[in-house]
């Protein structure tokens, strides 16, 4: 019997369902829920705020190592999620601003703050069971896992739920829906042509298309096999 912790890693692109369906297993198989899009959303949070330049890697990497970056588990209303503070601050919803967005890519992409945030993310299985989100979870994060799946969607189907997901959090720019698919598209460049971990499909990976499927839908595909294989492992 296998005592080690269970990580079901869970890759995609930007709006591809990863969120909704990593929280719906997370519930279901009562495991905690790690988003690590978060993590780089937060720590971009903190270089804005600092008056940082995005393009500054030397300032970045000086404020990587002087700040308290700590994270824990909260009740979310679905199970335990991830909660990052920043020198004691959670930063919340302002994550998800568009300028957020525009800069994230350019911060994830440096080196350093990748195996920083990676070490973080190792280090939460240590506390048990997980269903752990982002772009590199089956590649490099925990890539000895069994578990894998690489979340896609239709780019206009993707956009749709990104503008939908952004007017919900109050950050309605009004943007028809063909830019918020460009700004999308921009994103998923930086994101896959990054020379670090670059978002791609693990060989191993179970590929699940979102497009026309609802949350539940596809999180009962993810846990039909989890269900399956889990059992054979333990
Ligand atoms: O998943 P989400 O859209 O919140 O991720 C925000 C950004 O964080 C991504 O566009 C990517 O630049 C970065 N990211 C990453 N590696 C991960 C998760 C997110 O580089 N594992």
């Amino acid at each position: 019997m296998s005592t080690d912790p269970v990580v079901i890693a869970i890759d995609g692109p930007s709006a591809s369902g990863k969120s909704s369906v990593s929280r719906l297993v997370a519930e279901a198989l009562n495991f905690r829920h790690v988003d690590t899009g978060s993590m780089y959303r937060a720590f971009t949070w903190k270089v804005l705020e600092a008056g940082i330049d995005p393009a500054n890697k030397e300032q970045i990497l000086d404020l990587m190592k002087k700040g308290r970056f700590e994270c824990d588990f909260i009740e979310g209303g679905h199970g335990l999620r991830l909660r990052t503070r920043l020198d004691g601050i959670d930063p919340g919803e302002a994550i998800r601003s568009p300028k957020i967005e525009q800069y994230v890519s350019q911060v994830s992409a440096i080196p350093e703050v990748r195996a920083w945030l990676v070490q973080k993310q190792r280090d939460l299985a240590d506390l048990g069971d997980l269903v752990v989100e982002g772009r590199d979870i089956g590649t490099v994060v925990f890539p000895k896992t069994p578990f894998k799946f690489y979340l896609d969607a239709d780019p206009k189907v993707r956009a749709q739920r990104r503008a939908r997901d952004q007017t919900a959090a109050g950050f309605s720019s009004g943007a028809a829906v063909e830019s918020v698919q460009n700004a999308i598209a921009e994103r998923d460049r930086k994101d896959s042509t990054r020379t670090t971990s670059p978002l791609k499909v693990a060989d191993d990976a179970i590929r699940i298309d979102t497009s026309l499927h609802t949350p539940q839908d596809s999180a009962d595909v993810v846990l039909k096999h989890i269900r399956s294989r889990y059992l054979e492992r333990k």
